[in-house]
C-alpha cells in the first residue's frame, strides 16, 4: 500500500481481510482477555459490547467515509475536507501520535510472541507446570536483552514490510487470518471439552450493576476502540484505497463481527483453564503466555501446536502493527517531502527509540518498571487520545464534511434506511457517549 500512490484494494473482500487483520491482533487476544479478567468479567463484557456496536461502528463507517472520499491519508484528509483548519489539522497531529504511541509498546509485546515461538519450538515452554508458568514468564519479562532484542526484531520486520510496501500481506493475510481463527475455535473446543464451559460463562455474561464504575467503563470503551483500529485515522487511510462500488456498511458490519467473535473466543481458550486448574494469577496481563502454555504441554504434539499458535498470534499482531506504522510514514513521506524509504527508516528508529522504555519497564530495569512505563502509554493512548480521537472523527464527519459528500458514499438502499440513523448517531449520539464517559472519569460529574 504506497503512500500517495492511489492504488486500491482487488476487492472488496480484500479490503475487508485487510481492515480484519489490522483490527484483530494482541487487541483481541492478549488484551481483551486480560482486561476483562481484571475488570471482573459480566459487566465488562456488556459495557464493551454496547461500546463497540453504539459507539464504535458508526465511528468506523465515518472513518472510512471520510478516507474513500478524500483519498489522502488521515492528516491529508482533515486538512482537505476541512480546507485548512488549523483545529483538525491538530485532530491531524493527534492521529500521528496516537499511532506511535501504540506502536513504540506494541512491538514489545509482540516480541512476546516471537519468543514464546521459539521456546515452544526448542521445548523448554514444555517443561513447565501451572505453577511454574508465571514465574517462568515473569523471568523472560525481567531480560532486558531479550525485552529489547524481541521488541527490536518486532520493529524491523514491521519496517521491512512498510518499507516494500504491503501488497504482498494482502495476500496473506487471506490464509493466515481464517488460520488464526480456526485455531483459536479449536484450543477453545478442546479447552472447553477439559475444563468445562461453566465457570466461563458466568464469568462473561453474568454480571450486577454493583460492578460498575467510571474507570472500567472508560477502559471499556477505550478498548473498544483500540481492537476496531478506530480513533487515529487507521481504517481511515485503508478506507482511501476502497474502490467506489464496495457497501461500507456491509464492509463495516463484517469488521466488527469479525473482531468481536475472535476476542470473546479468545476468552473461551484461556479462562476454562485458569478456572479448572484454580490457577494463581497475580497479573492478569500475564494469561496469553500462561494458562495457554497449561494446556498446550497436555496435549499430544502440544509444542508443535504452541509453536503454530505463538507463530499466528504473531502474524496477526504484523498485520496490526503494518497499520499502525503506515499512517505515520505516509504522514511524513508525503508532508516533508522525504522519500518513502527514508520516512520508513526515521519513523521506526524513533518509535523504536520510545519503546525501548516500555521493553525495560515489565522488571528489566527498576526505574522504567517503577514509572509504569507500558502501562502509562497504553492507558494515555486507549483511553484518552483513541476516545477523543475517535469523538473528534464522528464530530468532523457528522458536521463538517459536507452532506453531498457524505452521501455520496452510500447506495440508494443504504441512503433510505442506514444513513438517517447513522448521521444521527454521529452528530449527536456517539460523541455525546464518548464526552460523558471521559468527563465522568475526570470527576466532573462528582
Ligand atoms: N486493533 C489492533 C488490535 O486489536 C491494534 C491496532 C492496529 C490499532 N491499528 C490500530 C489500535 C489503530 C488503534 C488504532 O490489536
Amino acid at each position: 500500500m504506497a503512500a500517495g500512490n492511489r492504488t486500491q484494494w482487488s476487492s472488496g473482500f480484500g479490503f475487508v481481510l485487510a481492515a480484519v487483520g489490522s483490527a484483530v491482533g494482541l487487541g483481541n487476544i492478549w488484551k481483551f482477555p486480560y482486561m476483562t479478567h481484571s475488570n471482573g468479567g459480566g459487566l465488562f463484557v456488556l459495557v464493551y459490547l454496547l461500546a463497540v456496536f453504539i459507539v464504535a461502528f458508526p465511528i468506523v463507517i465515518a472513518e472510512m467515509s471520510l478516507g474513500r472520499s478524500a483519498r489522502l491519508n488521515a492528516m491529508g484528509t482533515f486538512k482537505k475536507l476541512s480546507k485548512n483548519s488549523p483545529f483538525w489539522k491538530g485532530l491531524g497531529l493527534l492521529c500521528i501520535f496516537s499511532s506511535m504511541i501504540i506502536f513504540s509498546y506494541y512491538s514489545v509485546v509482540a516480541g512476546w510472541t516471537i519468543d514464546y515461538f521459539i521456546e515452544s519450538i526448542t521445548g523448554s515452554l514444555h517443561k513447565l507446570s501451572a505453577n511454574t508458568t508465571e514465574s517462568h514468564f515473569i523471568g523472560f519479562l525481567g531480560s532486558p536483552w531479550k525485552q529489547v532484542g524481541f521488541h527490536s526484531f518486532f520493529m524491523f520486520i514491521t519496517a521491512f514490510i512498510v518499507l516494500r510496501g504491503t501488497s504482498g500481506i494482502e495476500k496473506a493475510v487471506k490464509i493466515m487470518m481464517p488460520a488464526l481463527g480456526i485455531m483459536i475455535f479449536i484450543i477453545a473446543s478442546i479447552s472447553i471439552y477439559n475444563y468445562g464451559i461453566s465457570d466461563t460463562w458466568n464469568f462473561l455474561f453474568n454480571f450486577n450493576l454493583a460492578q460498575l464504575n467510571s474507570s472500567s467503563v472508560l477502559e471499556a470503551v477505550g478498548q473498544a476502540f483500540f481492537s476496531l483500529s478506530l480513533g487515529l485515522g487507521c481504517i481511515l487511510v485503508y478506507g482511501s484505497y476502497l474502490p467506489k462500488d464496495v457497501s461500507l456498511v456491509k464492509s463495516g458490519i463484517w469488521i466488527v463481527v469479525f473482531d468481536t467473535l475472535i476476542a470473546i473466543m479468545a476468552c473461551f481458550m484461556m479462562y476454562p483453564i485458569i478456572f479448572g486448574t484454580n490457577m494463581e494469577i497475580k497479573q492478569s496481563a500475564t494469561i496469553l503466555f500462561t494458562s495457554l502454555t497449561v494446556q498446550f504441554n497436555q496435549l499430544p504434539g502440544g509444542a508443535f501446536i504452541s509453536a503454530i499458535f505463538y507463530l499466528l498470534v504473531a502474524f496477526a499482531a504484523l498485520t496490526s502493527t503494518i497499520s499502525l506504522l503506515e499512517p505515520v510514514v505516509s504522514f511524513v513521506h508525503e508532508t516533508f517531502d522525504i522519500s518513502r524509504k527514508k520516512a520508513t527508516i526515521w519513523c521506526s528508529v524513533t518509535i523504536w527509540f520510545i519503546g525501548i522504555g516500555s521493553a525495560l519497564a515489565n522488571g528489566a530495569s527498576l526505574f522504567f518498571t517503577k514509572l509504569a512505563v507500558m502501562d502509562r502509554l497504553d492507558s494515555l493512548t486507549a483511553n484518552w487520545t483513541l476516545p477523543i480521537g475517535g469523538m473528534l472523527i464522528a464530530i468532523f464527519t457528522g458536521w463538517f464534511f459536507s452532506k453531498e459528500k457524505r452521501l455520496a458514499e452510500f447506495n440508494e438502499n443504504e441512503r433510505k434506511y442506514f444513513v438517517p440513523v447513522w448521521t444521527f448517531v454521529i452528530k449527536f449520539l456517539s460523541p455525546i457517549l464518548v464526552c460523558v464517559v471521559i468527563c465522568y472519569k475526570l470527576g466532573l460529574f462528582h
